[in-house]
């Protein structure tokens, strides 16, 4: 029988998040009992939460995924856990230890967690970066990994979403953890950070049109990306979450390929200032996450496996991401 949200307990690790604050939004609206937000907070910071502060349900605990004890602990009489702790790309390259070992060693303790403390639900944020350079004409999740041509650290952080949805492929396998992965598009939206490479974009060109200027593309500005509001990634976490699906990779992306200038446009319109033209910059970026001028990702699995599609077109998210820049002062 499908898992009722409603009611029941959940972790969400790496919980002061950009998706895990609106995933706990999400669990509350959908009458969750209780939401427990694990983070060490070596990413995310309390403002991320702090709407969340005077909400009975919510508890914010500061721990670490690297200590599986804490793990532990937080899982305590939870019905399902959201893995959600990472280092994304930009993190990565920061600092490549401690990335490799929350990716990697931080999902094990998670699982673990999962599987000593009872909890038979796991549903794990992994990444359309583990594609890494794949090119199909539309890409389905049984495409194989492509490293070759990618930066290292993107192949990096790529291969560790791979590694997690493995381990936890093996834990449903081994253990009976119901665990499915989601392999996340582009996030962006209201709450978001400075951290993901691509969703940058719209908040670096949102910021120069503010400041009276022409947003810089680099490239020629046929680059594309599948940028998805990250509550639609919610509602796709919940979906997992209710799901009756075990050892699933399914990916949560619109399967719009948006190019930057298109974006840019975008963003120039919503702002009212279409005569801030783009310029098109030399591309000296140290850090790109993989796509060229095609991505194609398929969102079929996820819409006949779990009921999902996404609902926020991206006109309205740039739409509702400025408005919430302008209504938190800039
Ligand atoms: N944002 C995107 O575009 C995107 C795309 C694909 C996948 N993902 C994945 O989704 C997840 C959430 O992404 P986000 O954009 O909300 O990221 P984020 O950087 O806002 O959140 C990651 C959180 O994990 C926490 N964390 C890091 N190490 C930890 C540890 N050892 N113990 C406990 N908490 C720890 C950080 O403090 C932070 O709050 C990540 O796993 C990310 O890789 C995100």
């Amino acid at each position: 029988m499908p898992h009722a949200i409603a009611g029941n307990s959940y972790l969400v690790t790496g919980g002061a998040s950009l998706i895990g604050s609106h995933l706990a939004d999400a669990l509350l609206a959908a009458g969750a009992r209780e939401v427990r937000l694990l983070d060490s907070l070596a990413l995310g910071t309390p403002d991320m939460i702090a709407h969340l502060q005077a909400e009975p349900r919510v508890r914010l605990v500061r721990g670490d995924i690297l200590r599986l004890n804490e793990v532990i602990d937080a899982a305590q009489g939870i019905d399902g856990i959201f893995a959600l702790a990472g280092f994304l790309t930009l993190p990565m390259a920061e600092n490549p230890p401690l990335g490799v070992a929350v990716n990697t060693i931080g999902v094990l303790h998670t699982l673990e967690a999962a599987r000593i403390a009872s909890c038979r639900r796991v549903v794990f944020s992994s990444s359309v970066a583990a594609y890494g350079n794949a090119v199909a004409e539309t890409l389905a999740e049984d495409a194989g990994t492509v490293v070759t041509g990618l930066q290292p650290v993107t192949a990096v952080y790529g291969v560790s979403k791979l590694f997690g949805e493995q381990l936890g492929r093996l834990y449903a396998q081994k253990y009976g953890v119901q665990f499915n992965a989601l392999r996340f598009a582009s996030v962006y939206g209201e709450r978001q950070h400075g951290r993901a490479v691509n969703a940058n974009f719209i908040a670096a060109t949102y910021e120069a049109v503010r400041r009276g200027e022409r947003p810089v593309i680099t490239g020629d500005g046929r680059e594309v990306h599948d940028y998805i509001h990250v509550t639609d990634v919610a509602q796709g976490c919940l979906a997992a979450m209710a799901s009756d699906a075990s050892g699933l990779v399914m990916n949560l992306a619109t399967g719009r390929d948006a190019s930057l200038t298109e974006v840019a446009h975008l963003v120039l319109a919503a702002c009212d200032a279409p005569h801030l033209e783009p310029e098109y910059h030399e591309d000296r970026r140290a850090v790109r996450s993989a796509g060229g001028t095609h991505l194609g990702f398929s969102r079929a699995k996820a819409e006949r496996e779990i009921g999902w599609v996404p609902k926020v077109t991206l006109e309205d998210g740039i739409r509702r991401y400025i408005r919430w820049r302008e209504a938190s002062g800039g």
